[in-house]
């Protein structure tokens, strides 16, 4: 085993350009006639999602599939977590089930981290309550670089709940490592306190940075995670932060519309932006595969590389 994928806030610049070249060839599998490699031939990957998920665990199951592993997909529905069984207990039953890396989403922030700590396996955060999600924003890179050429100078916007978000932390830590400026706009209840200690500029004002945005990156506001309310209206919402046709026609022609995904069309992004050729929602989730695929295999010991 060779270590653990639990946030892009500890990765180095030359261990995430590692994986996104590592994606790249993982790409050409995908592009190919047969789409496996036999590379993790007798490897069982276990997905652990303690949370809901449809893109994320399909693009792990895919990915591991396709580098021949065995796969075991577990919810916490149907489990025994439901009738009161620890993460510990759970991830040590999967283990003496032979588990050679742990996928993990759970609501707790830093949840994958205690897992690191229990089982011999390596461990995949696949989004740790509103901590982290490093594979997303690998993914995220990966899009942009595969469509603009590079991430190091390209001015990103996030925008949206991002006192919710997992995907803007670990975005923020990933981008501005590979050299990007970051701007993320928000109503000022959505961003977290600690925002001033990031390595990002703040805006309130989406029409003043969309002229200068190379990317912008739209959040959902994640309902699930709050306990009040922190805007009006979603009309409201809607109307200062949402991405619309008229607000998306101030974008640079080259400009990316991104989206990590599920969209709630009409609140955050307009269905016609939504399906635009400059959104790559679609795109990411096909390369979503590809660096899943280069994560596993750099993880579980096909490449000469080491991940973080
Ligand atoms: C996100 C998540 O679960 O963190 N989705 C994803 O993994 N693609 C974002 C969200 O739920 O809004």
């Amino acid at each position: 085993m060779k270590g653990h994928l639990l946030s892009t806030e500890d990765l180095s610049r030359e261990d995430a350009l590692l994986v996104l070249d590592t994606a790249e060839r993982m790409a050409r599998v995908a592009e190919a006639s047969v789409r496996k490699l036999p590379t993790l031939r007798g490897r069982t990957v276990v997905n652990l999602f303690f949370e809901d998920s449809t893109r994320t665990r399909t693009s792990f199951e895919v990915a591991a599939k396709r580098l021949s592993a065995d796969v075991i997909n577990f919810s916490a529905r149907g489990s025994s977590v439901s009738k009161g069984e620890s993460l510990k207990d759970t991830a040590q039953t999967l283990e003496a089930m032979g588990a050679d890396a742990v996928v993990c989403r759970h609501g707790a922030s830093g949840a994958s981290h205690r897992l690191a700590t229990w089982v011999r396996g390596s461990v995949v955060n696949a989004g740790d309550g509103t901590h982290e999600h490093p594979t997303q924003a690998l993914l995220d890179a990966f899009t942009m670089r595969r469509r603009l050429g590079r991430v190091d100078g390209l001015s990103v916007t996030i925008v949206g709940d991002v006192l919710h978000s997992r995907v803007a932390r670990s975005n923020v830590w990933l981008l501005t490592t590979l050299g990007a400026s970051v701007t993320v706009v928000a109503p000022p209840t959505l961003l977290p306190l600690g925002v001033s200690s990031w390595p990002v500029q703040v805006s309130y004002d989406l029409d003043a940075v969309l002229p200068k945005s190379d990317v912008v990156m739209m959040l959902r506001v994640q309902r699930e995670r709050m306990s009040a309310a922190f805007f009006p209206t979603e009309r409201e919402y809607s109307r200062r932060y949402g991405l619309d046709v008229d607000r998306a026609a101030t974008l640079p022609e080259h400009a990316l519309v991104m989206h990590p995904g599920p969209m709630v069309r009409g609140m955050e992004i307009a269905s016609q932006v939504a399906d635009s050729a400059r959104s790559t929602i679609v795109e990411q989730v096909a390369n979503g595969v590809s660096v899943r695929m280069a994560v596993l295999y750099l993880l579980l010991g096909g490449g000469s590389g080491e991940v973080a």
